[in-house]
């Protein structure tokens, strides 16, 4: 099984990241040398998925504390960079670790930080890999998981945090198929999820979002695996549009939904999932397809990036310190 480089990492006082816009047709990479490329490429989902936007984060107040390390230039580029996208909070809070380390020490602390970031997400990943892939049910040629959006390398310094799972259960022999929700409007399963798989050599199909429902009910999905962008104190999770309506029907269908996220992924201050924010994104995301405008003119159009699910539809939150109910979140924030 190949590995993948790094999704993001320093390189020579630039961020350089895995470019996911081109994906799957081309692996470029892109550096970025001021806080405004940085901010752009977070805006565009050059670089996303909450613990990469974690890691992200830190390096760009790192970036910036190299640029000018003015305190005050630094705490104004780190609020902008918090601002670029409301509902991951690994975001905001790889900007205030780093931040903190540039506060108590200097630029270099900064940088240290970020990288420390990155060296304990790939090892975080790596744990919920192994609590997660526990909780797969095994059977007989392997398990059928199905995942929404991307949750894996590519939404994380290293080796996924959802998918990060899946290939656990892979390399113990119990994944006989991905199913993959292709995650309109964006793609970010068809794109992103189905070129690692291919990477990988997990055997995976690609389904359009509406189809979970009919194969729920013909017995071909044994678990549900998601990552999270951020979950609520109460074990409400907010994660990819369409994410709730899967649960809703795992529930239906009696088959075990599981939130695999790093403990940074949850935000004690946020009480339920009524507190967070929901990204709104451009219109034109949904009304244009390769370029090509698919709807009409004279309709309002509505793109929420994400949605809520709440803590009674899901059957555990697997994280880097184990696998919770959610209703026993506390457990890990204690
Ligand atoms: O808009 P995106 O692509 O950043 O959304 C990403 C997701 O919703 C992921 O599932 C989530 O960030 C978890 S990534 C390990």
């Amino acid at each position: 099984m190949s590995d993948l480089p790094p999704t993001i990492a320093w390189h020579d006082g630039v961020i350089r990241i895995i470019d996911q816009r081109s994906l799957p047709n081309s692996l470029e990479f892109l550096d970025c040398s001021s806080v405004e490329e940085l901010c752009h490429a977070i805006a565009t989902l050059a670089v996303r998925g909450a613990p990469a936007l974690g890691a992200a984060g830190a390096f760009g107040v790192a970036l910036a504390a190299q640029i000018d390390g003015d305190p005050r230039a630094v705490r104004g580029e780190a609020g902008r960079i918090v601002n670029t996208r409301p509902t991951a909070v690994n975001l905001r809070w790889g900007v205030e670790r780093a931040l903190k380390a540039f506060e108590y020490g200097a630029a270099d602390s900064c940088l240290a930080t970020a990288v420390q970031i990155c060296i304990d997400d790939v090892a975080a990943n790596r744990s919920i890999g192994r609590y997660g892939a526990d909780l797969i049910p095994v059977r007989a040629g392997g398990a059928q998981v199905l995942t929404h959006c991307n949750a894996g390398h590519l939404a994380t310094v290293g080796f996924g945090t959802a998918l990060g799972v899946v290939r656990v259960a892979h390399e113990r022999g119990n994944v006989a198929n991905v199913w993959i929700d292709e995650t309109r409007p964006l793609l970010q399963g068809a794109r992103l999820t189905a070129w690692e798989c291919g990477q990988l050599g997990i055997p995976a199909t690609v389904i359009v979002d509406s189809a979970a429902g009919v194969l729920m009910s013909a017995g071909k999905v044994d678990a549900v695996v998601v990552g999270a962008d951020r979950i609520a104190a109460n074990g409400d999770v907010a994660n990819k549009i369409g994410t709730f309506s899967i649960a809703v029907l795992a529930h239906y269908h009696q088959i075990p939904f599981l939130v695999a996220a790093p403990v940074s992924t949850v935000d004690a201050a946020t009480r339920t999932g009524a507190d967070i924010e929901i990204e709104d994104r451009d219109e034109t995301e949904l009304a244009e397809f390769n370029g090509r405008q698919i709807v009409g003119a004279g309709v309002s159009l509505h793109n929420p990036a994400f949605d809520v699910t709440p803590a009674e539809l899901i059957t555990a939150i697997v994280t880097d310190l184990g696998a919770v109910t959610p209703q026993r979140l506390y457990e890990i924030l204690i």
